[in-house]
């Protein structure tokens, strides 16, 4: 897949830092001496830990060079490094686990979590944030645009393009990582963001969930599925009393501690 887009995702940034601030503060921890910020993107989640624990070695690690570049320009005095959240083991444990908005574009929950909360040292927090908007209009419209279009063969199956099947259910989440925790919190929360128009809804989800339908096609083909997409989703988020349209965004939460 072509790398992210720093500048395009953080044009929302106030919006997807929010739950990345609400993430933070259900963690109970007073002093980790090592965070880790998995998938930190441009460094906005954490610049967040860094502010929280200034005594903090804070760590933010990602697969994606521009992300890097854009975080490293942005906090001058952390350390970035390039990492894959699915096989990476620290050099020393870490007190901190923090993954805002990753883990939902890695397979195999069931496997995955249970190891990163494995990565702790005694007494450390797992904390996880997914957006848990799959079955929302703006990802369903994504697969039914992709199916249905001169696009579809470039795309393959919209299922695996729209990361269908890798969330689980709060409750497994619960499961998979009681059983190893001092305490498990977990929670989902519906955000409903107002957009200026369904241009910025199309804009929004441009920098993440749509990147795997657009990145197979060329530019003709993308702004043609676009053109297709935005049809869509003006049609599916009407025009609220202000004339502004509303995302509604389910995202869930995933706070584990482990045992001192
Ligand atoms: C939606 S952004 C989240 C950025 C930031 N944490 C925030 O709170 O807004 C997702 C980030 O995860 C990174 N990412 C995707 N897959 C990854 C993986 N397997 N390991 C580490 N980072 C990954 C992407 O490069 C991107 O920067």
């Amino acid at each position: 897949m072509a790398d992210w887009n720093p500048a395009l995702y953080t044009r929302f940034e106030d919006e997807r830092t929010r739950p990345a601030a609400e993430l933070l503060a259900r963690v109970p921890l007073a002093a980790p001496r090592l965070a880790v910020d998995l998938g930190c993107g441009p460094g906005n989640s954490t610049a967040l830990i860094a502010a929280r624990y200034p005594d903090a070695a804070v760590i933010g690690l990602d697969t994606s060079p521009a992300m890097l570049e854009s975080a490293r320009a942005r906090l001058p005095g952390l350390t970035f490094g390039l990492a894959d959240a699915a096989a990476w083991t620290p050099e020393r444990a870490p007190d901190l686990i923090y993954a805002n908005a990753v883990l939902q574009w890695l397979p195999d929950h069931a496997s995955l979590l249970p190891r990163l909360f494995g990565l702790l040292a005694p007494g450390g927090v797992l904390a996880v944030q997914m957006p848990d908007n799959l079955a929302e209009p703006t990802h369903r419209l994504m697969r039914e645009v992709a199916a249905s279009g001169p696009w579809a063969a470039a795309i393959g199956d919209p299922a695996v393009a729209g990361r269908l099947g890798r969330m689980l259910e709060p409750a497994a989440y619960y499961d998979l990582l009681a059983p190893h925790a001092a305490a498990v919190d977990v929670w989902r929360t519906a955000y409903h963001h107002p957009m200026a128009d369904a241009a910025a809804i199309v804009e929004w989800v441009s920098a993440t969930g749509l990147r795997p339908f657009l990145d197979p096609l060329d530019a003709d083909g993308k702004a043609a599925f676009l053109a297709a997409y935005g049809r869509a989703i003006d049609a599916a988020y009407p025009a609220r009393s202000d004339g502004r349209r509303l995302l509604a965004f389910p995202r869930m939460f995933i706070v584990a501690r482990k045992a001192p």
